[in-house]
């Protein structure tokens, strides 16, 4: 509690990056690295589990038919779900003084969704998601693509929608632009994720920290 016997504001951590990145094992990592240190986070994800995520899972296997422009717009929409829903959203759970980490959230419309449309179409379409939720940053774990589809052909026979080569070095160059795009606004961090496992761990470790205790 601070003098005015209000809880402080929490923060947003936003983790990034191509499919195959490592992302989700590293946000489990750090997340355990967190809770040793006594301090509590509230890990989550987008696509969300909740009914539009579900629905858009079920499109990014190619079960459902879908156009590229209704998919963007349904992320959006989770987005919006994902921030302000009364059960579990991001939105209460920072004004509440919680740590969230999210595994993706608007950086991902814009670098997948602008192969396909016009990148400020997709900021356009998230931009009531900025107005009330801009994260205190946003890590990009920048891995090489051939590496990033070596591991998904590694683990997995069947492919979603954008595991495809192409689409992945599209993906990497859409985020690029979109930091570039932003870099007075938003606090992003691309960590080198072609290094060990434990080096980008301890890299992203580092970074997060200096969010969680400035100064
Ligand atoms: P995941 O592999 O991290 O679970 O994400 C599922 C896929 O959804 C991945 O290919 C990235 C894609 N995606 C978008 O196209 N737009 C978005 O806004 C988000 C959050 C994810």
């Amino acid at each position: 509690m601070n003098s005015l016997g209000m809880r402080p504001r929490g923060k947003f951590i936003v983790f990034e990056g191509i499919d195959g990145s490592g992302k989700s094992t590293q946000i489990k990592m750090i997340a355990k690295r967190i809770q040793d240190l006594n301090l509590k986070v509230y890990p989550t994800f987008e696509p969300t589990a909740g009914p539009i995520g579900s629905l858009i899972r079920q499109m990014l296997s190619g079960k459902i038919k879908t156009d590229q422009r209704t998919l963007a717009s349904l992320f959006a929409a989770d987005r919006m779900d994902h921030l302000v829903n009364e059960v579990d959203g991001i939105q209460k759970k920072v004004d509440g003084g919680e740590l969230v980490i999210c595994d993706r959230y608007y950086f991902s419309s814009y670098a997948y969704h602008a192969q396909y449309m016009d990148m400020e179409w997709v900021i356009h379409a998230n931009s009531l998601n900025a107005e009330i939720l801009r994260p205190d940053l946003t890590v990009f774990i920048d891995v090489e693509p051939e590496k990033c589809f070596e591991r998904i052909k590694n683990n997995r026979s069947d492919f979603e929608m954008y595991e495809k080569i192409d689409i992945m070095k599209n993906v990497r160059i859409n985020y690029l632009k979109a930091f570039e795009h932003f870099k007075n606004l938003e606090k992003i961090a691309v960590i080198d994720g072609n290094n060990s496992m434990e080096q980008v761990a301890d890299a992203l470790f580092h970074e997060v920290m200096k969010t969680i205790n400035p100064g």
